[in-house]
């Protein structure tokens, strides 16, 4: 297995990238906001990209492997047995989030999401889509974890307006991984509502040991009114090549099929399939040392922030690498991370982005060294004056 060593990471490198992450911000600003993370390419992935350019090999893609690719990752995975004939390439999944909400629902039409989330959740459904959110914020549990809550998402799923859950698995920021039992039960209260589903589940992948991500289709099956929306993107740090999957049900197949625009799935980035089928297909021992990094750094800013900053509310996520903070304790404003940039140079994402809940938090991405992420919580304990 080739390996790379995440100790060599240093931060004038990651400022040769060109990516939003390096390029938002001046030097002097660590960047630990938008998710795009600092290891380097899965050398499969690198390989396939280069050997395409040595082609001259920058057309259109042609959906060359990605289903099959798709289909043998989600088999080893999740145990998810899912026909090809299910699975189209889309750009990525928040323009497939787009097109499955104008394909399961109708202008006006009430979908839910569950805040605190992923900020562009809210633009896409009220501006883009132009559907009405129903916001069923998530429960916290007695360790201060988020989960879903069930009798409030039955109350919303009986109304009438309401025709559509937008689920977040795993959950972005809280990374909470929803299990089968609370899927099952979704599937069961969507079935008997009449109210699809379209379940985001990009951050699958960097599901940590402690959880086991299900997928919601494999739960609710053959005839549930659901889309998924996957991708190498995350796990494998590809957003900018542009590749996403959207997967059906039997039910759903015909509608994905015949009222999706080709147009759409034509914009899915060639550079994007072949990095994606390399991903799928030869980038499990990258994923592996990557989720034993993270599992580390999870733990690392668990024990940094007790040390340095111990009022910070901090759960640790049981997937990808994002950290949802709660700095509420130091007073630092509605919107922490202003302080964290003026003080701390260090920029994360703003809480109140994420909607209900959202005050008095950050979120911060934890993909990066540990040395990197240890400068990062040292700054933020200062800034707050914690230490
Ligand atoms: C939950 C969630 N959905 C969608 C996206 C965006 O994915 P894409 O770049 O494929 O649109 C992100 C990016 O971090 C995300 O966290």
């Amino acid at each position: 297995m080739t390996s790379f060593d995440v100790d060599a990471i240093d931060l004038a490198t990651l400022r040769e990238r060109q990516s939003v992450k390096y390029r938002a911000y001046g030097p002097d600003v660590i960047p630990a906001w938008i998710a795009e993370m600092d290891f380097p390419l899965a050398e499969p992935i690198a390989r396939s990209l280069r050997d395409a350019i040595d082609r001259s090999d920058t057309g259109y893609q042609s959906g060359a492997g990605l289903r099959e690719a798709f289909r043998d990752f989600a088999a080893r995975t999740w145990a998810w047995d899912v026909p090809v004939s299910r699975v189209t390439g889309v750009p990525d999944v928040l323009s497939g989030v787009n097109w499955a909400i104008c394909l399961l629902t109708e202008p006006g039409d009430g979908i839910i999401i569950n805040s605190p989330v992923y900020p562009p959740f809210f633009t896409t459904i009220r501006d883009i889509a132009e559907r009405t959110i129903v916001d069923v914020p998530m429960a916290r549990t007695p360790e201060g974890g988020y989960t879903l809550d069930l009798p409030a998402l039955e109350a919303a799923f009986a109304r009438p307006e309401v025709t559509a859950l937008l689920l977040c698995s795993p959950h972005n920021p809280t990374g909470t991984v929803p299990g089968r039992s609370e899927l099952e039960r979704i599937a069961e209260l969507a079935d008997r509502h009449g109210v699809a589903v379209i379940s985001d589940e990009i951050h699958a992948p960097l599901t940590m040991p402690s959880a086991q991500h299900t997928p919601y289709l494999a739960v609710a099956g053959d005839d549930a009114n659901a889309l998924a929306l996957v991708a190498a993107s995350k796990a494998w740090n590809l957003a900018g090549l542009k590749c996403a999957q959207m997967v059906a049900t039997e039910r759903t197949a015909p509608v994905m099929r015949d009222r999706l625009p080709k147009e759409v799935v034509y914009g899915t980035g060639h550079l994007g399939v072949l990095a994606t089928v390399a991903a799928y297909a030869e980038g499990g021992p990258w994923l592996e040392q990557v989720i034993g990094i993270l599992d580390g750094n999870r733990r690392l800013v668990a024990d940094l922030v007790a040390e340095h900053a111990p009022r910070v509310g901090y759960v640790m996520p049981d997937a990808s690498y994002l950290a949802w903070l709660d700095l509420s304790a130091y007073s630092p404003g509605d919107d922490p991370s202003v302080v964290l940039l003026e003080k701390a140079h260090v920029a994360v994402n703003a809480g109140p982005t994420f909607g209900q809940g959202g005050t008095g938090h950050v979120r911060l991405n934890m993909a990066t060294s540990p040395a990197i992420l240890t400068t990062i919580v040292h700054r933020m304990g200062d800034a707050l004056g914690a230490r």
